[in-house]
């Protein structure tokens, strides 16, 4: 088959239009690769890095000040604070279950699931509830729950209780109207 100038032109100009446009996603998607590595970098060095992980008794720590603020924001019906911290408190607890899951010999991820998370679960009910009564038993159970675990990993020492107010003196736990 005989094909037109004109056809064989444009077929031409069109496989050179596709083929700039390949590259031109080339480069896009070379670009994007750079800038994911240029993140994962930034990320290596982070904070967040793997090399600054956590030790457990120092991701305690930080569960224990959730601990406290949970208590001081719930007994005061403060319900947006307390939510907050207790959703905080879920995942720092999830947390030591992922990173943790066997420590020392011993079932941290299995102690978290069957321990802490039914205990938090119902906490977060009496939050959605408002009902400081059923809050404070709830957090009651909350705390036996830390000490179960304690107990359970050979770290009975270890004795979490209600805090009396006296720490985070710079904050206030009571409920505000939105500004
Ligand atoms: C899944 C088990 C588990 C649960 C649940 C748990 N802990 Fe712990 N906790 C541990 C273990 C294990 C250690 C000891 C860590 C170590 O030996 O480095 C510890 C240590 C601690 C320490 C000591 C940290 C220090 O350096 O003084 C505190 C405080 C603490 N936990 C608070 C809490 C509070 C508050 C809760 C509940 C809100 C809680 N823990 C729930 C397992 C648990």
């Amino acid at each position: 088959m005989k094909k037109s100038p004109a056809l064989v032109i444009f077929l031409f100009l069109f496989a050179l239009v596709l083929l700039i446009s390949c590259s031109n996603d080339r480069a896009e998607k070379d670009r994007q690769l750079e800038r994911r590595l240029e993140q994962a970098e930034k990320k290596l060095n982070a904070f967040c890095a793997p090399k600054y992980q956590q030790s457990l008794a120092d991701i305690m720590l930080s569960i224990q000040s959730r601990h406290t603020k949970l208590w001081y924001a719930g007994s005061k019906a403060n319900w947006e604070l307390a939510a907050f911290e207790a959703e905080e408190l879920e995942e720092s607890l999830e947390e030591v279950g992922t990173c943790y899951d066997q420590y020392d010999g011993l079932p941290i991820a299995h102690l978290q699931e069957t321990l802490f998370k039914p205990s938090i679960e119902s906490l977060v009910k009496s939050i959605e509830a408002k009902s400081v009564g059923e809050f404070e038993s709830r957090f009651i159970d909350l705390t036996a729950s830390c000490n179960s675990c304690h107990q359970s990993a050979n770290h009975s020492f270890i004795v979490i209780k209600e805090p009396t107010e006296g720490l985070f003196l710079n904050q206030d736990f009571n409920a505000h109207e939105k500004k």
